[in-house]
């Protein structure tokens, strides 16, 4: 299970606080939504503050580029310290090549997807990504409610997952509260990203705790009743 804040939601007047808070709240990733006012009706910031923030901590930085032109800033967010680099797949006929260049750079390799995109257009990239990111909101901004109807998406790929013996993360990005973070698990989620949930919380450990737990539990009930429908002995006895 993956916890990853969402810079989106700090201070921004204290980047550097709450880059800190992170790294000593026991989240996996952090995760750093770039913005740039064109593929989404939103700016958030770039490469350069990225950098600033590099040095404060260890935690992977899982950059998510809503962006019309990421092939401009895929170097630029390489240098400044991005781990895994994530792009849309509505970018159409250049997703492969901007998966593979993600790649050349030596990054984890993300694919996003917006919220009215059906998910059969991941499909044909399921084997060059490392994880993919199903938006739960329609981006741009924090604090959305999420979008119910984006969990068969998860499902999906989790099935697609299995059947192909692959091994993406499934990511879920937008609108995730405690309770939503249940049903994502239950659906097959294993990426938690979260802003207002985590980064209002005054404690932010015990948040992060918290969803981990959540995350774990439902996750663990969806084994068992997986394996309870296949299991013959679950069958119902036949009558003698
Ligand atoms: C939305 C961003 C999300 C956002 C999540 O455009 O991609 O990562 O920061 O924030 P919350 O959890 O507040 O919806
Ligand atoms: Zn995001």
């Amino acid at each position: 299970m993956i916890i990853a804040p969402s810079l989106l939601a700090a201070d921004f007047g204290k980047l550097a606080k709450e880059t800190e808070r992170v790294d000593r709240s026991g989240a996996d990733w952090l995760h750093l939504d770039i913005m740039d006012g064109h593929f989404v009706p939103n700016i958030s910031f770039g490469p350069a503050v990225v950098e600033r923030i590099r040095p404060l901590t260890r935690m992977f930085f899982d950059v998510h580029l809503m962006c019309s032109k990421p092939e401009i800033l895929l170097e630029p967010f390489a240098r400044a310290g991005a781990n895994q680099m994530n792009i849309h797949v509505e970018l159409g006929d250049r997703v492969t090549q901007l998966l593979w260049r993600i790649k050349a750079l030596g990054k984890k390799v993300g694919l996003a997807i917006n919220p009215p995109t059906s998910i059969s257009l991941v499909q044909p990239y399921l084997q060059q990504i490392d994880s993919l990111l199903i938006m739960t909101v329609h981006p741009g901004f924090g604090g959305q409610s999420f979008i119910y109807e984006t969990l068969p998406k998860v499902q999906q790929a989790r099935a697609w997952r299995e059947a192909r013996h692959l091994r993406y993360h499934i990511g879920v990005d937008g609108g995730v509260d405690f309770k939503i973070t249940a049903d994502c698990a239950h659906a097959g989620a294993d990426t938690f990203i979260s802003g207002t949930t985590l980064f209002h919380r005054r404690n932010l450990a015990a948040a992060v705790k918290k969803m981990r737990v959540i995350a774990g539990e439902a996750a663990r009930l969806n084994r068992e009743e997986v394996l309870t429908t296949n299991r013959p002995s679950a069958a119902k006895p036949q009558p003698k």
